[in-house]
């Protein structure tokens, strides 16, 4: 059994189409100024017809294997976040797999909207510490935008698509204190209606449209968040101040600073992409770690904490030594 699984590369995609606030105040009755002060994004990224769920989680997964020095030979779990999956089966996991050329191992998707990439980090963690994997990747992909109803400019102007992955791996003897430090899920299922997707497969009378409460949410996410954070690290014996970055979930400007102040930490700590790329549920945290450690900010040694909340209602946090 390893002691402790590492992340040992990242990686993201994202569509080529960028769509500015001023595009979408063509079609809807918002302002540039508003959507920006109000959540801090200036555009997002929105899928053309083949950049599917599928296609963008396995560009996100080359890059996260070519990343760590490895290649699909080295892959034997595949667990991708999404709740905009292409199909309701088989698994976007599998998609994933059959277009990277992997011909070995298992592969399941994940539901827990925002909150899925740390989700399904938490389960390959402990995949990787019980040996029951020795290679998996990770992978948050996302389509928003074929969920949105393009009508409603409380909801529509938040969210745009991408993907994110991490390759996790045992950790060796070299790595010493590396790897994913622990791993804290909560939900609260009472609050499923603050945040959700109305229909689905199984129930096509339905709009299929994303609908939420913000300010509700919102109220809930500091705190949570905040909590959250606190847990991981009382768990490890440490403070805000051993803290080198936060990589928060990029819902909205408002609440990753809030997160920033609560722990103590400067702006130059936090990492922030939410006003390039808009909220990208389970795709968020791993695009904005990808960035973060394409860019050399995030260095061998720092100690990385990640969080998310979203529908569901979902929450938790994972503390990383890279
Ligand atoms: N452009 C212009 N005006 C708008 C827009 C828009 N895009 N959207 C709403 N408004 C209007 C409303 O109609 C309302 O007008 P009224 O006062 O005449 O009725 C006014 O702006 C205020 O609306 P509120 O919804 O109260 O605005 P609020 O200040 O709460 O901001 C927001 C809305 C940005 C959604 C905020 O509640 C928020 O960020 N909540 C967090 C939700 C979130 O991040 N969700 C993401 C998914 S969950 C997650 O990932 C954590």
């Amino acid at each position: 059994m390893a002691s402790r699984a590492v992340i040992a590369g990242v990686g993201g995609y994202l569509p080529k189409r960028i769509v500015s606030n001023d595009e979408l105040s063509r079609t809807i009755d918002t302002t540039d100024d508003w959507i920006q002060e109000r959540t801090g994004i200036k555009q997002r990224h929105i899928a053309g017809p083949t950049e599917t769920c599928a296609f963008m989680g396995a560009r996100a997964a080359a890059a996260a294997l070519a990343d760590a020095g490895c290649g699909p030979g080295d892959v034997d779990a595949i667990i991708l976040a999404t709740a905009t999956p292409d199909q309701a089966f088989p698994a976007t996991a599998l998609r994933v797999q059959a277009e990277l050329g992997i011909a070995r191992g298992f592969g399941f998707d994940v539901s827990a909207a925002c909150s899925g990439f740390i989700y399904a980090l938490a389960i390959a963690d402990a995949m990787v510490r019980g040996g029951q994997a020795t290679g998996v990747l990770v992978i948050g992909s996302e389509v928003y935008s074929r969920i949105m109803n393009w009508a409603d400019r409380g909801t529509c102007v938040l969210f745009g698509d991408g993907a994110g992955a991490v390759f996790v791996r045992p950790g060796t003897d070299q790595d010493g204190t590396r790897g994913i430090l622990s791993t804290h899920l909560h939900a609260q299922g009472t609050l499923g209606d603050l945040l959700y997707v109305d229909g689905a497969v199984g129930r096509p009378e339905r709009s299929g449209h994303l609908v939420m409460n913000g300010r509700e949410i919102f109220r809930h996410a500091v705190a949570k968040l905040a909590a959250v954070v606190d847990e991981a690290l009382r768990a490890n014996g440490l403070i805000h101040a051993d803290i080198d970055w936060l990589v928060p979930h990029q819902a909205n400007r408002r609440i990753i600073d809030a997160m920033g102040r609560k722990l103590g930490l400067s702006a130059e700590r936090v990492v922030v992409t939410v006003d390039r790329h808009a909220n990208t549920s389970a795709a968020s945290v791993p695009l904005a770690l990808a960035e973060a450690c394409g860019d050399g900010r995030i260095k061998r040694g720092n100690l990385v904490v990640m969080e998310a909340l979203g529908g569901g209602m979902t929450w938790g946090s994972a503390l990383v030594r890279f």
